[in-house]
């Protein structure tokens, strides 16, 4: 998955126009427009890779101890695969030749590598540049190992005015109540409400 990761960004970085850089999923919907998007990103001072330290089975517990003293157990970090991050920041990731291996030998099947090599690497080497949190909104309020799929009935206006403004965060050291510019889960049905919803919600053009 890293291996994947690394190489759409490295495909990315050959096009010298190319600042910032977003994975997404087939699931995951824009919340803005593309203009207002492109004005978050290009002026962000940070880059938006979410990392946290979890002490639980699925935070720390995911920790092998082979990763030290490379890597200890305070600096290991998790977060969300759906990452945006700098054309700087890019090319650190698909240079690393240290911590990049240490997670090919010692973090396979269940240690879950797309939710742990970028937060951990980042945290221990880039600190100022990242915020922290991730720009993907995600519902993880019912129990289980997959978050909410939002089918058509769940997509309403309410919904996504709160998506796009209902949250707090910090924006260039300022409070913000854009925090999200993306969300998932949305399953394909929910499209055509969300195609009726987007040029008066979400200010597309049509
Ligand atoms: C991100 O986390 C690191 C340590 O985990 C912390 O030192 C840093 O201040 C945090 N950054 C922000 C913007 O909260």
């Amino acid at each position: 998955m890293i291996e994947a990761e690394r190489r759409l960004l490295a495909n990315a970085l050959m096009d010298f126009s190319n600042q910032r850089f977003v994975l997404l999923s087939e699931a995951c919907i824009p919340l803005f427009n593309f203009s207002t998007i492109y004005a978050y990103l290009m002026n962000s001072t940070q880059s938006y890779i979410e990392a946290y330290d979890k002490d639980s089975p699925v935070g720390r517990g995911r920790y092998n101890e082979k990763m030290s003293p490379h890597i200890t157990i305070d600096q290991w970090r998790k977060g969300s695969q759906w990452f945006e991050m700098d054309r700087e920041l890019a090319l650190e990731v698909v240079s690393d030749q240290f911590y990049f291996p240490l997670f090919q030998s010692y973090c396979a099947n269940a240690c879950y590598s797309d939710e742990h090599y970028l937060p951990t690497f980042v945290t221990m080497k880039f600190t100022p540049k990242n915020s922290n949190r991730t720009l993907t909104w995600v519902d993880w309020s019912r129990a289980g190992i997959h978050p909410v799929t939002y089918l058509r009935p769940l997509v309403t206006v309410e919904f996504l005015k709160a998506l796009r403004h209902g949250s707090q965060c910090e924006y260039n050291g300022q409070s913000s109540n854009i925090c999200y510019l993306f969300a998932r889960k949305f399953s394909t049905d929910s499209l055509i409400r969300l195609l009726r919803f987007a040029p008066k919600v979400m200010y597309f053009n049509k």
